[in-house]
């Protein structure tokens, strides 16, 4: 089996890579512009094994993905790239509508025009929008983005299936709730406040702090993805979640305690705008169809991340350079937050 991974530098596609190097015999090439979020630290592990290889490039880029997708004819695309992170599209929406929107057609016509055999597009529960309690989202909830990064992976999502009901490529979509763990960028909750609290800095609590997210540890999503990959019935849906609901200030109060440092550094600012206040959703048909749960509860994923962010203050302090320091100074400083 050959597979495509798109945006396999990031977070969760270096999670991915990593499992599929080391569990299968499959080829993997990796597709990745690498942006500020893309770092091939990521991969060191596998970078040298001959069944891994990395290519760079836009997936907005027609003729760069159509060389790829023709010249090598991927078994399968499972397609991660993406602008991923809900201030910065506040902040600045034009890359995100471009690599989101515009990234996914044009894989999906390289995908089309090359009949490529299986397209697994990675979204997520975002599309859904916030939902009162009790309520959770299933495969056939209205979608209702509330972002600009929302709103164009419901786009994305939308256009993935067309393609299914239209031309018959067999697409699979896989919508999952807020990840964590090891390699995630210093921008989004759980990472930012553990780099933060380590270096005993504020940690900007927006609102507050009783918004709702379900926790997913990075490998369990990566598990599933891999099962839906093999199993996935083609043009359906899959939710999958980590089934933790906590609010913002417990995953933060939790964090605190297991870095031993004080509740006292929460520095409550000014709310995002649209902030959706609880995402939920029900990973009901993705466990009955492939029996994959989550394996690793929070507790236990939030210390094995935060003995990560400890063990990498390099790395940390790597990707913390340059463009960072402008993006929190744009997103934090306007709030009134110290600067980093
Ligand atoms: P990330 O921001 O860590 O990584 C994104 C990767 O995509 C980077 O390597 C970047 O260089 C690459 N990329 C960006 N634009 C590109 C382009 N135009 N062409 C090629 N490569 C490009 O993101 P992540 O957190 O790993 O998320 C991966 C996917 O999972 C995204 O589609 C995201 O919407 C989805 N998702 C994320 C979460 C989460 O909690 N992080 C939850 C559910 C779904
Ligand atoms: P985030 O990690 O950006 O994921 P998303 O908005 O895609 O769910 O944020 C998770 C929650 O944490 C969300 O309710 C916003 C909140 N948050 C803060 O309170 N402060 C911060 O500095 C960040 C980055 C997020």
């Amino acid at each position: 089996m050959r597979i495509l991974v798109t945006g396999g530098a990031g977070f969760i596609g270096s999670a991915f890579v990593r499992m599929i190097v080391s569990e299968t015999g499959w080829e993997v090439t990796n597709f990745d512009k690498l942006t500020y979020a893309g770092n091939l630290e990521n991969l060191g592990s596998v970078e040298h094994r001959p069944s891994y290889r990395f290519v760079q490039g836009d997936i907005a880029d027609e003729g760069a993905v159509n060389a790829l997708v023709g010249g090598w004819k991927p078994d399968a695309i499972v397609h991660f790239a993406a602008e991923s992170h809900v201030d910065r599209s506040i902040l600045s929406p034009e890359p995100v509508i471009r690599t989101n929107l515009h990234g996914t057609f044009t894989l999906l016509e390289a995908a089309r025009r090359h009949a490529t055999p299986r397209f697994l597009h990675v979204s997520t529960d975002e599309v859904y929008g916030s939902l009162e309690p009790p309520l959770e989202a299933v495969e056939t909830s209205p979608l209702n983005p509330s972002s600009p990064y929302s709103a164009s992976k419901a786009g994305s999502d939308l256009l993935a299936r067309s393609y299914f009901v239209t031309y018959k490529l067999p697409v699979v979509i896989t919508r999952a709730s807020n990840n964590y763990g090891p390699y995630q960028f210093p921008e989004k909750l759980i990472p930012l406040m553990i780099a933060n609290a380590l270096e005993d800095r504020p940690l900007p609590v927006y609102g507050d702090g009783m918004q709702v997210r379900d926790w997913l540890y990075v490998e369990d999503h990566c598990r599933a993805i891999r099962a839906l990959l093999e199993r996935g019935r083609e043009g359906e849906i899959y939710n999958i979640g980590g089934n933790r609901s906590l609010p913002n200030l417990e995953v933060i109060g939790q964090l605190l305690a297991l870095t031993g440092k004080p509740q006292s550094l929460i520095q409550y600012v000014p709310d995002r705008p649209g902030h959706d206040r609880r995402y939920a959703l029900s990973s009901e048909k993705l466990i009955r169809e492939t029996g994959w749960r989550p394996q690793v509860d929070f507790e236990n994923g939030l210390a094995r991340t935060i003995d990560w962010y400890r063990g990498h203050a390099a790395w940390v302090e790597r990707v913390r350079s340059g463009a960072y320091r402008d993006y929190y100074e744009r997103n934090y400083g306007a709030r009134g937050a110290v600067p980093r």
